[in-house]
């Protein structure tokens, strides 16, 4: 549901504070709300505490009548729970889109993931038939399922682990970005000598082909660049919102007809057959491409040190998109995305121990996440795959590990003056 009314804390130069600010409100939300001056700061701080306001959740401007309407029935549809007489089950996580991407952001609904792994707690074991049912618990039962997926409780190899469901902002932006450009990054940090190297996640595209071709054509077994997931183990947003439906909704859909294997052996639930249409795919789909990127307060100092601290290497800025997306708004532009898109390792304190595998995260192993986009992260109150950060300095640290090849980057920041450390915060916050 989109309506706007947030503050944020946040440092800023006096040049950037804006002197008034009040609420925006969308849709059914209320009416709209009053200005008021901001706060006078104390004179004598270098760096202001303001309540900043600014919108997000919002449509990118200039899109067609038509998108429109789409995107505004897929925000609503976003975050419209389902019920057993709609085809929730036989197994589920969480019943509408927005339970674990809320107002657009990171969670507060998540997801579990299991391996087995080795004694360093880290390394997937060799074995994983322990894990009949694959490596994501499915805790709910609806539509005359009975028996939940869950860890085994009695074996310590099992390692568990946290997926929030990441924020959703600008995601259109990263379906846009050209092949080409993405190859070339990868290309580029290949011949780096500080350790730098990110992977194209070469992934298949796994629904049914859809019919509704403008954003593609592909068909199901493609090999495509991986983009969207924590692991960028997903294509396109069609195909990723038929993998929420069928995997943490129990929904089928014609992108993906099955119902996941199960316990109860079910193979459908309380609504026979197919749950949903291609139109409940693709509005919801709509709805994430059309999302805007919130108004960005940065500054040349911040992004001067963003850049010396190695950020920018992996959280590249801008890519370039295809001319042919079909939406206007984001074709043939710099899309600001602040990701390379690209797998890297990140050590072995954030692995999750699963196994790089087609039907997991495609060519993504334990130690591999995707860069995360940096957009809107002054709307979040937690940071990194399973939330673990409660700053975005913390999530800065959290790159330090046994083999992540972020470490000179965290090095970078460390050897940074406390001042320059606040400034390249106050960019992230900003971005
Ligand atoms: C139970 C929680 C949950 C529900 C319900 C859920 N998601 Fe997600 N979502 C996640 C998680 C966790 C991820 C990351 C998945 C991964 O890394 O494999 C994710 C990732 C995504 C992404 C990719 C974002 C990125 O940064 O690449 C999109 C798009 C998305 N979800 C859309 C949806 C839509 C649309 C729905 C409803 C049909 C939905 N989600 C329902 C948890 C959820
Ligand atoms: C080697 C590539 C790499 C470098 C260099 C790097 N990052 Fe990251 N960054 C990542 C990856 C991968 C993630 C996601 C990790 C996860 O979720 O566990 C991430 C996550 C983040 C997040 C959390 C975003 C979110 O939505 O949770 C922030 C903030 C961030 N990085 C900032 C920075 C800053 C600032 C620097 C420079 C000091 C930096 N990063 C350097 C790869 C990198």
């Amino acid at each position: 549901m989109t309506f706007i009314c947030i503050a944020a804390p946040l440092h800023y130069t006096d040049a950037m504070l804006p002197r008034a600010f009040g609420c925006l409100a969308l849709g059914l939300a209320l009416g709209a709300c009053s200005s008021s001056p901001a706060a006078t700061p104390a004179a004598e701080a270098p760096k202001k505490s303001i309540a900043k306001v600014d919108s997000f959740d919002v449509p990118l401007a200039g899109l067609e009548p038509e998108f429109l309407a789409d995107f505004n029935d897929g925000d609503l549809l976003f975050s419209t729970p389902l019920r057993d007489s709609d085809g929730l089950g036989p197994l589920y996580t969480r019943a509408a889109c927005s339970s674990c991407h809320e107002s657009a952001l990171r969670g507060p609904g998540l997801v579990q993931k299991m391996s087995v792994v080795d004694a360093d707690g880290v390394t997937p074991a060799s074995d994983q038939s322990e894990l009949a049912y694959g490596h994501t618990l499915h805790p709910l039962t609806a539509g005359g399922g009975k028996t939940p997926i869950l860890a085994p409780s009695d074996d310590p190899s099992v390692k568990l682990t946290q997926r929030f469901g990441p924020p959703v902002l600008g995601r259109g932006y990263m379906e846009a970005v050209s092949d080409a450009e993405i190859e070339r990054v990868e290309a580029e940090q290949a011949t780096r000598d500080d350790g730098i190297h990110g992977r194209i996640n070469w992934v298949s595209y796994a629904s049914e082909a859809n019919e509704d071709t403008r954003f593609h054509t592909y068909r199901k077994g493609d090999t495509l660049i991986g983009r969207f997931g924590l692991k960028a183990r997903v294509p396109a947003l069609d195909d990723f919102t038929a993998d929420a439906f069928q995997g943490d909704m129990g929904i089928t859909s014609p992108l993906r007809p099955t119902e996941i294997e199960n316990p109860d052996g079910l193979d459908d639930d309380d609504k026979p057959g197919v749950d949903v249409g291609f139109d409940s795919v693709n509005e919801r789909a709509n709805y994430v491409r059309g999302l805007a990127i919130p108004s960005r307060h940065t500054d040349d100092i911040g992004a001067g040190l963003f850049e010396a601290a190695l950020c920018s290497v992996c959280h590249v800025p801008s890519l370039h998109t295809r001319a042919d997306y079909p939406l206007a708004a984001l074709a043939d532009m710099d899309a600001p995305v602040f990701t390379d898109m690209l797998i890297h390792r990140m050590g072995d304190e954030l692995a999750d121990g699963l196994p790089a595998d087609p039907s997991i995260d495609g060519e993504a192993d334990s130690f591999s996440w995707r860069t995360a986009p940096l957009i809107g992260l002054r709307f979040d109150t937690t940071y990194l795959h399973d939330g673990r950060a409660k700053t975005i300095a913390d999530a800065i640290e959290l790159h330090r590990g046994n083999g992540s090849e972020a470490n000179p980057a965290v090095d970078a920041f460390d050897a940074l003056g406390a001042a320059d450390q606040q400034t390249l915060v106050n960019f992230v916050e900003g971005l």
